[in-house]
């Protein structure tokens, strides 16, 4: 059934990993924001379920916490008094059917007649499929009177298999409009704005292709290390937890053709397209094709086992096989511990063909999309330098969000994708094919790496940019990582 989702019903949001750090720090903090700036629905209720014994007032209180330490915006005690007035708390356990009869009599009770449901997993997914069991025997998965909606957090499984099962598990209950995977990425405003950038210009696009561009370099750095997720981060490592989601989103945006319509499924039937274009790497390229490394330290790190062979580190070479992109690689490369916060884009076009200028000191145009920090968009290009006869100097036009839209400009990227799903806006949610062809292209490299070591895990000190396998993997092309050269545009 697709409900209209401004159906002027009480919107009930069921939150499963309550307790949790997610909650506390992210979920709470953007839907207060999103209550601030009215957008929630104006009839709402939070109820939260977990396994810690809270109260309704402990929640309330907790959150409260949560919310000080993390918000990142001013707020009065008013407005939070009035907004966790909506907050309650139930405690229980996600295997227990008895449990789910409980919250389903208690969601009766405070919703007293129709009301939508928004449940949300900040849960890891191996618990997805018996929560949905339990919600569908209890009967809270019907949509009869207001809709019914499932938010997955990610990871969606740990390769291709169990993300079809997975697939498999929740369409039991569920029909695929009703369930939306999230990736915070695509959450972010500067993720988002790649696309504003390609299709709301007429600069860009015309020369977004394989006779102007070089190859295009994709990076994710972290400065931080595994923290206190050492326990979670040990068994999936960078491929799983940053590429198979966040960095192939980001490819697919810079790479998909225009859609025919800002709708969720015309703007995802384009990203399974470029997805599926993406040539796999065979298990005989990975050792040519990858770069897998672990950060010196990590097996000390609490939580990890001394003896792993978990990746931080990861740098990979991609092509896509389409009219627009054939034989132009996409270096991808992500790690913890890196020298800096920073992900970004680099689309490096090709020199020009002939250069009719004696000195050679042209360097080729570089356009650089800021996702994170001082987000923006910055195009180097070549101009004559003053007092010269033939000699240019690289140049930088530079737009930041900041100066262009003010410091407070950018909201928490949970704000807008909770409200996408309570407004049943699925286009920055991830669709099951979508999700299937990414592991499709992990899959190989992950089984390669794990069962035949290959390529051998490299190391890197913290604070660096990764080990110098990550340097040969561009400079076998001919090419370089160009992050720092670009920096250093901008300081000067
Ligand atoms: C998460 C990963 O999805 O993204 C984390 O699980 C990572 O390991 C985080 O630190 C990075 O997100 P951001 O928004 O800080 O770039």
């Amino acid at each position: 059934m697709n409900n209209p989702s401004n159906n002027g019903l009480l919107t009930t949001i069921i939150i499963f990993g309550a307790s949790g750090d997610l909650t506390q720090r992210k979920l709470i903090p953007s839907l207060f924001n999103l209550f601030r700036k009215r957008r929630t629905p104006k009839k709402f209720q939070i109820v939260g379920f977990g396994g810690t014994a809270f109260t309704d007032e402990q929640f309330r209180e907790h959150l409260h916490k949560g919310v000080q330490e993390n918000a990142g915006y001013a707020f009065t005690d008013e407005e939070w008094n009035v907004f966790a007035a909506n907050l309650y708390y139930l405690a229980g356990k996600y295997t227990e059917a008895s449990d789910f009869q409980k919250l389903a009599d208690h969601l009766t009770q405070l919703e007293n007649g129709d009301a939508n449901r928004m449940f949300y997993m900040a849960l890891p997914p191996t618990v997805f499929p018996v929560i949905i069991d339990n919600l569908d025997a209890s009967g809270q998965l019907h949509e009869n009177g207001g809709w019914r909606r499932v938010v997955l957090e990610k990871p969606f499984g740990t390769d291709l298999a169990s993300a079809v099962t997975l697939n498999q598990q929740v369409h039991k209950a569920l029909n695929e409009n009703q369930i939306y995977r999230i990736d915070h990425y695509l959450g972010k405003e500067t993720v988002q704005n790649i696309l504003f950038t390609r299709f709301a210009n007429t600069i860009f696009e015309p020369i977004w292709n394989r006779t102007y561009i070089d190859h295009v370099q994709i990076t994710v750095a972290e400065t931080v290390g595994v923290g206190h997720r050492a326990g979670f981060y040990d068994s999936v490592g960078v491929l799983r937890d940053m590429f198979q989601n966040h960095l192939l989103q980001l490819l697919t945006l810079v790479a998909m053709e225009p859609s025919a319509s800002f709708s969720a499924s015309d703007l995802r039937n384009e990203k399974v397209k470029v997805l599926s274009a993406v040539q796999p790497i065979k298990p005989e390229q990975v050792s040519t094709n990858t770069v897998r490394a672990q950060y010196k330290g990590y097996r000390s790190e609490a939580g990890v086992d001394p003896n792993s062979v978990t990746p931080t580190y990861a740098a990979m070479r991609l092509y896509i096989n389409n009219w627009r992109w054939k034989g132009v690689p996409f270096y991808l490369r992500s790690g913890k511990n890196l020298a800096e916060k920073q992900s970004q884009i680099i689309i490096q076009f090709k020199e020009p063909p002939l250069s009719m200028f004696p000195m050679q000191t042209t360097k080729p145009n570089m356009l650089v999309l800021y996702l994170q920090p001082d987000e923006g968009l910055h195009v180097r290009f070549e101009a004559k330098a003053p007092d010269s006869v033939a000699e240019t100097r690289s140049v930088d036009m530079e737009f930041h969000y900041a100066e262009a839209f003010g410091k407070t400009a950018i909201p928490e990227s949970y704000e807008r994708l909770l409200l996408d799903a309570l407004q049943g806006d699925a286009s920055l949610f991830t669709r099951a094919d979508e999700v299937e062809t990414a592991w499709a292209l992990m899959d190989p490299i992950l089984q390669t790496w794990e069962a035949h070591q290959t390529p051998s895990l490299a190391s890197y000190k913290p604070g660096s940019w990764g080990p110098p396998e990550g340097y040969d993997l561009l400079a076998r092309d001919g090419r370089r990582w160009l992050n720092e050269e670009a920096s250093m545009m901008l300081e000067k």
